[in-house]
């Protein structure tokens, strides 16, 4: 029996004491000190106003920058402040199954005042991210995104970062919240937020030592919007992509050539800061074709003269490469499907309509129990994974707990560069190449968030022997 037909089979009505009991069993094991965080509302001034009925881990701040260490345990126990029922997920960390925070597949939802403890090692450093995977539609365009850094075994040389998460918001004119997602918006390109921010601010404000080596850690946890990202007032380098250090160089973004991040996606940028006090590096974010300041950081007291050669080159993370000559492939089509069915999400909520399908099949649902696997792998073997986008809308599709190498495109030169979450353009088929070397029930969808909930949405078995 795998873990997802005992989910479903323990019942959903046992489901928080379940819930609980795995949370209090996992307890005494451990031999790092948990920590506590709880999912509750919040308030915060987006723009002139607060606005109310937020998300957060705090009543009156966004969600923390987690930091955890390369190769080090790390545990912490999520607690549900809320009367809708959650999961949290660590976006790009490879962690073992039960800890990937998926209703139904992984694990059963938190209710109201329950407890889950997440306790993995994280093989590989960077910049990730965590979400909810239950009510994933309110609670994310509602604010409960954070940024995850895991912090490398060498020090590269940097004298500080910037986490910047960026995230709209979709505010009516009295600054609250106006519906979060439109049938519209779910059957083209997603529904955009009103107030574009970096860490819950228009304009995110920091300051760093003239002439200082900084390293921008940039997140998009938007549920639709796909930034387009230009850094002006310095120069620097792009120095990894979804966590990972480059293997192909990542052109300097400029107007005309901005770098797209797009829900899910990361980049690591490192940049010098100018030398003279009260001078700017500015974060920007190319929108209708005019730049938008993100997020301004500051050059304060006399320059510590460093130069970005000073840099060490990251550390490569500790990645199989897929054997190409002997990858089987698997393809899977990305499309538009109406239909009358509603996803059965049990208590994780559906958006009342279906608009996408994968292999033309639109996903059953969470809860549903005749959802199979999209694909069985082997464990320890390679593959390609075909992806091809049949429709006329961007798909930044993902998958958990495997990291895999796009290899070509019918549309691009595309970067090889390790990664999450593939951005497929309109009309693109891209091959991507793995290793499935992490066993388990794995979630694999769009990571625009209408469409995962609207039929973008399956999952990838990776079974052992
Ligand atoms: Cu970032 Cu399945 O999610
Ligand atoms: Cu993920
Ligand atoms: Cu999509």
């Amino acid at each position: 029996m795998n873990r997802r037909d005992f989910l479903l089979g323990s019942g959903l009505v046992a489901a928080g004491a379940l819930g609980g009991a795995a949370a209090a069993g996992l307890s005494s094991a451990l031999a790092v000190t948990p920590e506590r965080l709880t999912i509750q509302k919040a308030r915060f001034r987006l723009r002139d106003q607060l606005t109310n009925g937020m998300v957060s881990l705090s009543a009156d701040s966004p969600p923390p920058v987690i930091r955890m260490a390369q190769g080090e345990p790390f545990a912490i126990d999520i607690a549900n402040g809320l009367a809708d029922y959650t999961t949290m997920h660590w976006h790009g960390i490879r962690v073992p199954n039960a800890m990937d925070g998926v209703p139904y597949l992984t694990q059963i939802p938190m209710a109201e005042g329950e407890a889950y403890r997440y306790a993995f090692t994280p093989e590989d450093a960077g910049t990730y991210w965590y979400h909810p995977h239950c009510m994933t539609m309110d609670q994310m365009a509602l604010g409960l995104t954070g940024i995850l850094v895991v912090e490398g075994r060498d020090d590269p040389g940097f004298d500080s970062d910037v986490p910047l998460n960026l995230r709209d918001f979709r505010l009516g004119k009295d600054d609250q919240f106006k519906e979060l997602y439109t049938a519209r918006g779910a059957a083209r390109g997603g529904t955009l937020g009103t107030v574009i921010t970096a860490n819950w601010h228009q304009e995110d404000r920091h300051e760093r030592r003239s002439g200082s080596l900084v390293r921008l850690r940039l997140a998009a946890t938007d549920t639709a919007r796909i930034y387009k990202i230009v850094v002006t007032g310095t120069d620097g380098r792009i120095i990894a992509f979804d966590g990972h250090p480059l293997e192909e160089a990542l052109a300097w973004p400029t107007e005309d050539a901005p770098l797209l991040l797009s829900p899910g996606q990361r980049a690591d940028i490192a940049v010098r800061m100018p030398d003279t006090e009260g001078e700017e590096l500015i974060v920007q974010a190319l929108v209708q074709g005019r730049l938008r300041p993100l997020a301004r950081v500051r050059a304060t007291g006399a320059s510590l003269g460093r130069d970005l050669a000073e840099l060490k080159p990251l550390a490569p993370n500790p990645l199989a490469r897929p054997d190409l000559a002997a990858a089987e492939t698997h393809e899977f089509v990305f499309g538009w499907s109406p239909s009358d069915t509603i996803a059965n999400n049990g208590f994780c909520g559906t958006l009342g309509y279906t608009f996408w399908s994968i292999n033309r099949e639109a996903w059953p649902g969470d809860a549903a129990p005749e959802a199979g696997p999209l694909a069985t792998l082997e464990l320890g073997k390679s593959y390609v994974l075909r992806l091809r986008n049949e429709s006329p809308n961007a798909h930044p599709i993902h998958l958990h707990g495997l990291t895999f190498l796009p290899i070509r495109s019918n549309k691009r030169a595309l970067p090889k560069n390790w990664t999450d979450t593939a951005l497929l353009l309109k009309n693109e088929t891209m091959d991507i190449a793995l290793v499935a070397d992490n066993p388990g029930d794995w979630a694999f969808h769009c990571h625009v968030i209408e469409h995962q909930k609207t039929g973008l949405a399956g999952f990838i078995r990776v079974r052992e022997g």
